[in-house]
């Protein structure tokens, strides 16, 4: 498996590729990679020949007093973990060499970031858009895979690659979950014992949901306050949004009558994680 850090080095690498007839898939991740990333991996693996796995913490998708710093990260582990699933590079770039200085070119959506993660995280999806573009002028995939727990992401990438016209194909891979339920992800490293049982709490609010969805319930607001005592059964749980919306513009649902999407994002101790699910009449 190649291992390169310099942006130049990989344009060079995709470009070798791209001459050769070689289609470039691509998973970007800010690495600590767990099954939900290798999933998404092996999903590359059926699109492309070269697959390309970037591990880069992005300083501009953090705000003041998230957890940039103590983001977990495990390198060596990461690259062994890619290479079993199929990657056949890891792209792993410095900060400086993706926003040196003087750096001031951002991307960012109208409308889509001002639901959900974007209310509570009014930079996030700034800094995501611009890092993930800044990767595909790298990378030069022809396929890159994205996973629907972000599921706020997705349709903001999905967006942003219609926008600006980028020759991309975006596919979506399904969430990956622990036995118990809990939606698999970098940040559950932080929760305590009691915590990671605490946090079952979301998995089960969506599963009630979609029964709830199955046997007849469709008001949106009966769906969520059923969601919500659950949640709040836990008492260092605190909820920072329960919504229902349209799986393509993300607007709110008063009444599941098709499919619908619904999405939960709960602090538990100090941790915030979020989950979602389908909602199927
Ligand atoms: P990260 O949180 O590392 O996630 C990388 C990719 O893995 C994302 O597409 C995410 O949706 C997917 N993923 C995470 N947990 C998953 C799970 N349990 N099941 C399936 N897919 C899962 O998302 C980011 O990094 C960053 O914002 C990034 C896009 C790399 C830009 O910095």
């Amino acid at each position: 498996m190649n291992i390169i850090s310099s942006p130049k080095d990989m344009q060079s690498f995709a470009d070798q590729a791209r001459a050769g007839g070689r289609v470039i898939a691509f998973i970007p991740t800010m690495g600590y990679l767990h099954d939900g990333h290798l999933s998404l991996i092996r999903e590359g693996c059926r699109h492309g020949d070269e697959v390309v796995v970037s591990i880069f913490v992005n300083p501009t998708q953090f705000a003041p007093g998230e957890d940039l710093a103590s983001y977990p990260r495990a390198f060596e582990r990461d690259c062994l973990l890619a290479e079993g699933a199929g990657a056949t590079t890891i792209f792993s770039p410095a900060e400086r060499d993706l926003y040196g200085d003087g750096y001031q070119t951002f991307v960012a959506l109208e409308k889509l970031p001002f639901h959900l993660c974007g209310l509570s995280r009014p930079t996030f999806f700034r800094g995501v858009a611009t890092v993930v573009s800044k990767l595909f002028n790298i990378v030069k995939p022809h396929v890159a895979v994205f996973g629907e727990k972000d599921y706020q992401q997705l349709l903001v990438i999905r967006r942003m690659v219609s926008d600006l016209n980028f020759d991309i194909r975006i596919i979506g891979g399904p969430i990956i979950r622990e036995a118990d339920g809990l939606a698999m992800s970098s940040r559950n490293s932080y929760l305590t014992p009691g915590e990671r049982q605490r946090a079952l709490c979301l998995s089960k609010a969506l599963k009630q949901a979609e029964a709830m969805v199955r046997d007849g319930v469709s008001g949106a607001a009966d769906l969520i306050d059923a969601a919500r005592k659950i949640i709040t059964a836990h008492p260092d749980a605190v909820i920072d949004y329960i919504e229902i919306f349209d799986p393509e513009t993300i607007e709110a649902v008063q009444t599941v009558d098709g499919p619908a999407r619904m999405a939960l994002a709960v602090k538990i101790g100090t941790t915030r994680l979020i989950d979602n699910t389908l909602l199927l009449p």
